[in-house]
């Protein structure tokens, strides 16, 4: 115990070294930035007190990475939340000292912060770095106003930072779980015009009311939104490669028609993957109604049947013409066929070096229920009593919220397209009976799906399915008729 206390002792004072190194570098080329003189890097009285300053308040952030941000379910470590946040705050304000000095005093890219940590990781750390790095800029400009005697001009960075603030507020919102790149642009474009009076009030303060300098403000806020998206969007994929992290725009990527995979399985087994696509409109529209990203919900779906690549004849879905390759199978090695889809769909999916949601939904989608079809077939052809065991699937039962719905999907799934219920009152009934079943053989035990999730899920896959079932008109009748 003693010693695990002094390990944890000794990461926390590693990171904090690193902490105050990289405030140090940050605070010595930003004040040089601000000064435009980089002779000044032997002034220790300048720079000690603040690089003290900026290292308490980027140390804030650590803590708050260490003790209150709870995981999200894609799980990124705090080795990487810390080197996303700080990487992007030393990229934010190194640019913003930049254009100060050399550009436009004004143009600000912090709402670059907040747009990758919310989008990499979550939305309060998308707020709390955000608050972090205005602390920081804050801190080094002030100070840059008494020791390098540039009062006015530093008036503009300042007033420009707190409007900044207000902006990444709004920013958070807009990158939330429906974000595009284009809705990205538009929206900074119309956020920075929103706080047009804002920056308008505070140039009348500074410069008195003149048209230029009121201009001059708005537009300083235009560039230094456009410069902050046109950054994030070049950063991302870069950012989503290095720390292996799966945003909404990569998932979008992977669950196009055009993946290679998905195309694989259209060719191969063109039955499980219309099972598949059948199975993603239900699993995301049940991830929308428990608030889970459907992004990662569709990507579950989509390939949770991969496996079934290898040997597509030995699954109903795919069986042509009546033939049935089980017919010439004793039922130990029929269960063998079909329990193995789940393993080999996990080796094809590391390979492709998909997320760990979707390797686990496809190791978890059938926990380790048995196959009770071939049990029963089993079991009808010897007297001795069979052990259920050697029919079962040796896998995990679901330990995600996205394994569970992709298990209730899929089997609501394969029984409404194998014997469609005639109302809803039906869909209904079979969505109520896969439940309970499940739920009896304890396969919901390891996912934390609460009452209320299961009672939303019954009533959004009912109303999809019905949806999806609903009677077309025979126009070859109406014809006749008339
Ligand atoms: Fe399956
Ligand atoms: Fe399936």
């Amino acid at each position: 115990m003693k010693i695990q206390k002094q390990n944890k002792n000794l990461v926390t004072a590693s990171y904090l070294g690193v902490i105050f190194v990289l405030s140090f570098v940050m605070t010595v080329l930003s004040v040089a930035c601000i000064a435009k003189d980089f002779t000044v890097f032997s002034n220790y009285n300048v720079y000690l007190p603040l690089t003290v300053m900026v290292f308490c308040i980027m140390a804030t952030l650590y803590f708050y990475i260490d003790k209150l941000d709870v995981d999200t379910l894609e799980c990124i470590s705090k080795l990487k939340k810390c080197l996303i946040c700080y990487s992007t705050i030393f990229i934010s304000v190194l640019m913003s000292c930049i254009l100060y000095s050399y550009f436009t005093p004004g143009a600000i890219v912090t709402s670059f912060v907040t747009m990758m940590v919310t989008v990499l990781t979550n939305r309060k750390l998308g707020i709390f770095s955000t608050f972090v790095t205005i602390g920081v800029m804050l801190a080094i400009v002030m100070s840059s106003t008494y020791v390098l005697d540039i009062e006015n001009y530093n008036l503009d960075m300042i007033g420009g930072l707190l409007i900044a603030l207000i902006m990444c507020l709004f920013m958070t919102f807009l990158v939330g779980k429906e974000y595009s790149r284009l809705r990205l642009t538009w929206g900074t474009i119309l956020i920075a015009l929103a706080t047009t009076p804002l920056s308008g009030v505070y140039s009348l303060l500074g410069h008195g009311a003149s048209f230029e300098s009121i201009g001059n403000a708005v537009l300083d806020r235009l560039i230094g939104s456009m410069l902050a998206v046109a950054i994030f969007i070049i950063f991302l994929p870069l950012y989503e490669s290095i720390f292996a992290v799966w945003t909404n725009f990569k998932l979008a990527e992977v669950c196009s028609p055009s993946q290679p995979l998905l195309k694989q399985l259209k060719e191969k087994a063109p039955g499980t993957y219309n099972h598949c696509v059948s199975v993603a409109n239900l699993v995301e529209s049940c991830a929308i109604a428990i608030d889970l990203n459907p992004y990662m919900a569709r990507a579950c779906a989509y390939f949770h049947d991969v496996g079934k690549i290898n040997h597509p004849e030995y699954f109903t879905e795919n069986q042509k013409d009546g033939r049935n390759p089980h017919d010439d199978l004793i039922p130990e090695v029929s269960v063998n066929m079909i329990t193995s889809h789940v393993k080999e769909g996990v080796e094809i999916l590391k390979k492709h070096r998909m997320p760990e949601t979707v390797i686990r939904a496809a190791y978890e989608h059938h926990g380790d229920a048995t196959v009770s079809y071939f049990y029963i077939k089993a079991q009808s052809i010897t007297e001795d009593q069979l052990s259920n065991y050697t029919f079962r699937y040796n896998a995990n039962k679901p330990s995600t919220k996205y394994s569970a719905l992709v298990m209730i999907c899929d089997m609501c799934e394969a029984i409404i397209r194998a014997k469609p219920p005639t109302d809803e009152d039906g869909i209904r009934a079979v969505v109520d009976n896969v439940i309970n079943t499940k739920m009896k053989e304890g396969q919901f035990d390891d996912c934390e799906l609460t009452v209320r999730d299961f009672s939303i899920i019954k009533d959004t896959v009912s109303e999809v399915a019905m949806a999806t079932m609903h009677k077309r008109i025979d126009y070859a009748k109406a014809k006749e008729r008339r």
